[in-house]
């Protein structure tokens, strides 16, 4: 009786495990495993330069978002250009739809490939509302790979961070634009004392929980106080100093 007990239970142990692998020639590979293409394959597939070899952000959006992978719904990027990146969060997010934002009008190439895009200047509040008015808010992810100049920058997250649903992402990419080595070119508009940079605003918060910045409104910096979770900023000893910042949004407000 015993012997049959055992030979039943071998039977139904190689049952469970040939329904969890594959055989595939002279591999066994596990279903469990993700088959789909990693962020990093479609990193390379549209050349974005937030790959590897450029400023590498892709490592660090691997590790946050690869999780979020099939929860992702409603992703914003401000910054098209050749919509690169747009297409690879199109390829990645199965559930997301995807919205961008340029100073140009990339409208007819971004349409016809799903990507929802919009002509605003990143600075301009009443262009952002006029975006918001078209396509709503309750964005899981909001990242800016727009113009990195200091009022750019923190115009947007003053005003678009209302606009992440709680618990969302806020992403600031290439805030290495406030590092001393950046403040001669005029496209970033620091001041001579660097007192207005980006970076400064997001190491103040840091240290005092205060958000102190001259682009923001007293409501806007009230906001931000009060519906901060936490703060990440990365910072890359490449030639281009890629640094960036991940700011998560209270899960309650
Ligand atoms: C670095 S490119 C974006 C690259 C793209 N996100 C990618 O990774 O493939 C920056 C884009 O920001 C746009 N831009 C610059 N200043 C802007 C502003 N004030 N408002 C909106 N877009 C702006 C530029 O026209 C340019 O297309």
């Amino acid at each position: 009786m015993n012997k049959l007990k055992y030979t039943f239970g071998i039977i139904v142990c190689a049952i469970i495990a040939s329904c969890s692998v594959v055989k595939d020639g002279s591999n066994t590979k596990n279903t469990n495993k993700d088959e789909r293409p990693s962020l990093d394959e479609l990193c390379a597939k549209y050349s974005s330069d937030k790959c590897h070899q450029g400023h590498n952000f892709i490592h660090f959006y691997d590790r946050l978002l690869s999780p979020q992978r099939d929860s992702v719904k409603r992703f914003f990027e401000i910054g098209i250009l050749n919509g690169a990146s747009h297409l690879m969060w199109r390829d990645f997010f199965p559930q997301a739809e995807i919205f961008g934002i340029d100073l140009k009008d990339y409208s007819i190439q971004a349409e016809k490939d799903g990507i929802n895009t919009f002509v605003a200047d990143q600075s301009n509040r009443a262009d952002l509302q006029r975006f918001i008015n078209k396509y709503g808010g309750n964005f899981d992810v909001i990242l800016d790979d727009g113009g990195h100049a200091m009022d750019h920058q923190q115009v947007s997250f003053g005003f678009l961070f209302q606009f992440l649903k709680p618990g969302g992402y806020y992403i600031i990419e290439d805030v290495h634009t406030s590092l001393p080595t950046y403040y001669p070119d005029p496209d970033f508009k620091v001041n001579e004392t660097g007192s207005n940079t980006t970076l400064l605003m997001i190491e103040w918060y840091i240290r005092s929980s205060k958000m102190v910045s001259e682009y923001l409104t007293k409501e806007e910096m009230a906001y931000l106080e009060k519906n901060i979770e936490s703060v990440e900023l990365t910072y890359r000893t490449t030639r281009l100093h890629s640094t960036m910042c991940i700011i998560q949004k209270k899960f309650e407000e």
